[in-house]
């Protein structure tokens, strides 16, 4: 199962980003988890740009999502919702609708015990309305004790839950 993980940072130290590349080591054998880091690239979504030809990264992305058996998007919280890089990246897709029906899992994480909330709430509730597949979510506090500064896990049953997050995105609900 090929499973595209997004992080919401654009952040060079992002801890959701390490955290995205730290779920390569948590997944299971059978799960091939790949990370794309291209939602920088898009433009700011426009319905005027959004035509029969639509911009390369735009297609890019869609692809990307349309290749993916199941997806996992980690986001951060600024200013108590999702970061505007990672909500553009989703408005590009609600004409195209690569969200519906797919199995999508949630990770919010922040190194506040919040866990970024709010932002976790937001992002259900768009990909709710974009009609994906919500296999299940995580929200993660204190994220900066639970990897090390290379990325490997410190907390081992926070892996051994991701670990069961991914699998369930195998599971046709
Ligand atoms: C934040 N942060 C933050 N945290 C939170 O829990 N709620 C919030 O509303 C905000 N707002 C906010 C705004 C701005 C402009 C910044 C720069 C930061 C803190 C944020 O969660 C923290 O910096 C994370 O580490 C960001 O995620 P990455 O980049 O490490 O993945």
């Amino acid at each position: 199962m090929n499973i595209l993980a997004i992080s919401g940072s654009l952040r060079t130290a992002s801890l959701n980003t390490k955290l995205v590349y730290a779920l390569k080591e948590a997944a299971p054998p059978e799960f091939n988890l790949s990370v794309f880091e291209g939602i920088g690239n898009l433009p700011h979504f426009n319905p005027d740009l959004d035509g029969d030809e639509p911009l390369g990264t735009v297609q890019v992305w869609r692809k990307a999502l349309q290749a993916a058996d199941g997806i996992i998007l980690c986001t951060p919280e600024y200013a108590n919702g999702v970061p505007g890089v990672l909500k553009n990246a989703l408005d590009w897709i609600v004409s195209s609708g690569e969200f519906v029906d797919k199995p999508t899992a949630v990770i919010s994480a922040s190194p506040l015990a919040t866990g970024a909330e709010k932002a976790h709430d937001s992002l259900l509730l768009t990909l709710r309305m974009m009609t994906a597949s919500i296999v299940g979510s995580s929200r993660i506090g204190s994220v900066n004790k639970k990897l090390d500064a290379d990325g490997v896990w410190i907390d081992e049953e926070l892996r051994s839950e991701l670990s069961g997050l991914i699998g369930s995105l195998s599971i046709n609900k």
